[in-house]
């Protein structure tokens, strides 16, 4: 893996551009296997794991192709139901497909999606809402299969309001026999933007963006042209950016509403931020105030700007909490952030984090994807260079990080690792 450089301490100005979200495109890939005929995603991502997501497809015998930003996806030759093991180990949102597998063959076959740094990540709840609509579930060492004769609409209730749980019943749910009604859903606007991708391919779906969405089955899709919502992770994470090194910093290509739980928290640190009609200005700010923080489930703070945030916090003037609701292990970025010199400490799902008037460049490394992020956000303004290993987690939500910072002033760059 390669090494992201950074020279902390120079102030970013000018704009960026938001990409289209990480977390919506990779359902709607896996949503294009549902219609007969030719989908097209727009202000689709260039990441590593969209690329995972259409290694995942192509081996199923889906066609993808992209260029200039657009995902043409054709599942025509759609015929295995058994998702390739390496892909899904690499990346658990690959499960996504066993939604439309179910719908469009009847069968599906795929690894047991492993857990991953942040958390153990069950399917359960996936299983649950597939159970629910008549699905035979065989959980073997490796795999897991389900197999059913006629899908059928079914009343599910989530214990938890699972993003990629509701996403997988509500794509399995628009070709069922019936009415299905999903009761205590993820409200994130990534299941909206799924439900829209998937309306405007002939399903019927109301709901969506609340905690009760009702889908009733049709008996075939159409194909549909979508574009991605902006990401609202890569927004919050650039405004962070900017915050930390008291600057100026046009963020173009955004949703302000999606932003909200954000930027209330940037306004409560002392973060003022400038809606306008094309985007979102963050203005430079003096002095960073603690505040507390407790993730939880949209339109709660989200848990993806939970490690960026800490990064912010270290140099806040005065201690923070931060509360860890949504997953078990997700404060793999505090060894590093102390590495930099901040004072974290730990205690269960909260950290206390004391402000420090600096923090100094160090090696560190990108444990996950989003503490990857926090260590660019810290390395930004910390004293000297700091050298971030193990780049490709950060590679796997942020397009074209590096060259995006770059050209809004940051000292940045990329190098070959050692080792
Ligand atoms: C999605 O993951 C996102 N990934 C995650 O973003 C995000 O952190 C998460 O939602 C929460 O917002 C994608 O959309 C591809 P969940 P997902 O199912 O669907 C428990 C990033 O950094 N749970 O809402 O896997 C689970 O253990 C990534 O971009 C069950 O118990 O999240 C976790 O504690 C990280 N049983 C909680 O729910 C289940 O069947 C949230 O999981 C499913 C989930």
């Amino acid at each position: 893996m390669n090494n992201i450089i950074i020279e902390g301490g120079h102030r970013l100005s000018g704009s960026v551009h938001i990409s289209g979200a990480k977390n919506a495109v990779l359902p709607l890939i896996a949503a294009a296997l549902l219609p007969e005929g030719v989908s097209e995603i727009e202000e689709t991502p260039w990441l590593t794991d969209v690329c995972y997501m259409c290694d995942v497809l192509n081996y199923l015998g889906a066609h993808t192709q992209y260029a200039d930003g657009i995902l043409q996806i054709n599942p025509a030759s759609l015929t295995d139901c058994t998702a390739p093991f390496e892909e899904v180990q690499k990346m658990r949102a690959s499960f996504l497909v066993m939604g439309p597998l179910l719908a469009k063959l009847g069968e599906a076959k795929i690894p047991l999606p492993g857990g991953c740094a942040i958390g153990a990540r069950p399917i359960d709840l996936h299983l649950k809402g597939f159970e629910a609509m008549g699905a035979q579930i065989t959980i073997g060492e490796r795999y897991i299969e389900a197999k059913v004769n006629n899908l059928h609409g079914a009343r599910i209730y989530l214990d938890f309001p699972s993003v990629g749980a509701t996403e997988n019943i509500m794509m399995a749910a628009t070709l069922a026999e019936g009415l299905t009604t999903i009761e205590n859903a993820a409200k994130e606007p990534e299941i909206v933007d799924l439900a829209n991708f998937l309306g405007a391919m002939g399903a019927k779906i109301k709901g969506a963006g609340t905690d009760t969405i009702r889908i009733v089955g049709v008996r075939a899709l159409h194909p549909a042209r979508h574009t991605t919502i902006p990401d609202r992770i890569e927004a919050g994470s650039f405004m962070l950016m900017a915050a930390i090194t008291g600057s100026e910093l046009f963020l173009e290509n955004v949703i302000t509403s999606h932003l909200q739980p954000i930027i209330a928290k940037l306004n409560d640190a002392g973060v003022r931020i400038i809606d306008e009609i094309d985007g979102l200005r963050v203005l430079p700010s003096g002095r960073i105030l603690p505040v507390e923080i407790k993730t939880l489930p949209y339109p709660g703070f989200p848990t993806d700007m939970q490690a960026q945030f800490m990064a912010f916090l270290a140099l806040a003037a005065g201690n923070s909490t931060i509360r860890e609701t949504v997953f078990e292990n997700r404060f793999m970025h505090v060894a590093e952030l102390q590495k930099m010199g901040a004072d974290i400490s730990v205690n269960g799902h909260t950290a206390i984090i004391r402000g420090v008037p600096k923090l100094q460049g160090a090696y560190v490394e990108a444990t996950d994807l989003r503490a990857g992020a926090a260590m660019i956000v810290a390395a930004l303004a910390a004293e000297g260079e700091t050298v971030i290993g193990q780049v490709d987690h950060i590679y796997r939500g942020y397009e074209n990080i590096v060259g995006k910072l770059v050209e809004v002033g940051a000292k940045i760059r990329e190098e070959q690792s050692a080792e």
